[in-house]
């Protein structure tokens, strides 16, 4: 890096931005598997199963999520046919709402959820509520009475209060509790550390290396009313490569014949959580579901026939996978400057009118991702680019670097796809600023599934 006055952030500039982005040959065209499977390009104008963005903006506004309910969809059934006949539980904290969880319901998947809130939708939805596992590193008292009272079909137990917990309320209620115990498996997953969940050096789980694992599993077989019906490892997420599941597949393994040999019980089933990596720029090469499952498979059943026990039930818990391809977010510009580089050359910043509301991944952990000019057919050449957003801060990035047409002005429309995921279920008031409408697009029909928040929504709150 070169060395520079105003400090060395400053000396990072290049005309061409990182080494990974390459100049298109054709500004207006779209990198295709960044995509969901129904969108397009009709005379420059971005389409979505047969709506046009013109046409979206004008109805719902912007900044949007505008989510291809068929890709949705066909993600799901992917992962549930595709990854190699397990139970696949749709991780909710990606994206939910009533509509999601109805087409989840609807496509034969299981649903994860998380806090009473998410618990709350999928009830909302009518989701069938012995489909649901619940999880949560601190779940309040009153998150799991719920979650036994209405029945749902298993809780990942992450703390040896939650087992006490569980028993006084099973106790109470007069209520078996179907339980998994979540363990770490010491992996270092190749993802940003935030995101990272099975080294040792973090709040989830039980560590299997220092016995907490095994410890855990002891006090709920012996607790009443506590049923073991599984051991669950999430290594992180955003995850591209099998090795990490391999070593977690196989010491979790380890465990569960250890816990067949030393307490005479068999857990049933072996979760191996979420976590696979989807496409936000051209750096990315996520693997097909078929190829994730057959995999992971084979590697559990190896493991198995080497410990000589039966393969366990398996499931997995996928969020972005399904969720994150299938939205892509609208965006109206406000705002262009142009910045000189230093090594000659400019940056067109172009302000949005969203930002790190809709979309903080860019801020929280530095997360890359495209964009394009969604309204019309340019012939100006290629530029460098940074999209931003509108709060009152230099990090609210949208989009750090994106080649798009020179002649970006006001009133034209971005489109950022990958953004179904981690998105609107991480947007925040920030600014005041009135989170952002989703709507699904379908066989040509726009449906409004969360709306837009008003000023008044955010005034109630206030007391007067
Ligand atoms: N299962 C468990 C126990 C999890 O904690 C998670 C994600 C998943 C499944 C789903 O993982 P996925 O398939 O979606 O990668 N906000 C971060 C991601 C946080 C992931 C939290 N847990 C981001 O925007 O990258």
């Amino acid at each position: 890096m070169r060395s520079h006055e105003a400090g060395a952030l400053h000396g990072q500039a290049g005309t061409r931005g990182p080494q990974w982005l390459r100049e298109p040959d054709d500004v207006n065209a779209l990198v295709p598997h960044l995509w969901a499977d129904n969108v397009s390009k009709v005379d420059g104008v971005l389409t979505v199963a047969g709506e046009d963005v013109l046409d979206l903006a004008r109805e719902f506004g912007t900044p949007l999520y505008v989510v291809d309910e068929d890709d949705f969809r066909r993600r799901a059934r992917a992962f549930r046919d595709g990854f190699g006949g397990v139970e696949v539980y749709y991780a909710g904290k990606a994206f939910l709402c009533v509509a999601v969880a109805r087409w989840i319901a609807e496509e034969g998947l299981n649903l994860d959820v998380c806090t009473g809130g998410e618990l709350a939708v999928a009830l909302r939805a009518g989701f069938p509520t012995e489909r649901i596992g619940l999880h949560g590193n601190n779940k309040s008292v009153p998150e799991l009475r719920r979650a036994l009272e209405v029945g749902v079909g298993r809780i990942i137990i992450d703390s040896f209060e939650e087992i006490d917990r569980l028993a006084a309320l099973s106790a109470e209620l007069g209520a078996s509790a179907p339980v998994m115990v979540r363990v770490t498996a010491g992996v270092e997953a190749h993802t940003h550390e935030y995101i990272s969940t099975s080294h040792e050096d973090q709040k989830f789980g039980f560590s299997i290396a220092d016995g907490s694992a095994l410890e855990a599993v002891r006090r709920v077989v012996a607790a009443d009313g506590l049923e073991l019906v599984g051991l669950h490892s999430h290594i992180g997420s955003q995850i591209f490569v099998t090795d990490g599941f391999e070593v977690a597949a196989r010491r979790v393994l380890r465990l569960h014949a250890q816990i067949a040999r030393e307490l005479g019980v068999t857990a049933p089933e072996l979760d191996l959580g979420g976590g696979f990596g989807i496409a936000y720029t051209t750096q990315d090469d996520p693997r097909a579901p078929e190829d994730l499952g057959r995999e992971i498979t084979k590697i559990v059943a190896d493991e198995c026939a080497v410990l000589g026990v039966e393969v366990p039930r398996l499931s997995i818990e996928p969020g972005r996978a399904i969720a994150g391809p299938s939205t892509f977010t609208l965006y109206e510009v406000g705002t262009v400057k142009r910045v000189a580089l230093d090594g000659g050359g400019a940056r067109l910043y172009v302000s949005v009118d969203g930002g790190m509301s809709d979309n903080i991944r860019p801020a929280l952990y530095g997360a890359d991702y495209s964009c394009t000019l969604a309204s019309r057919e340019s012939d100006a050449e290629p530029v460098l680019a940074r999209v931003v957003g509108k709060h009152c801060e230099s990090g609210d990035i949208v989009v750090r670097d994106e080649f798009l047409p020179a002649d970006v002005r006001a009133g034209d429309l971005i489109a950022v796809p990958g953004t179904g995921a981690y998105c609107r279920s991480l947007a925040s008031n920030y600014n005041h600023v009135p989170r952002a409408a989703v709507v699904a697009v379908r066989d040509g029909e726009a449906r409004l599934i969360l709306r837009r928040e008003t000023e008044d929504d955010l005034l109630r709150l206030d007391v007067e």
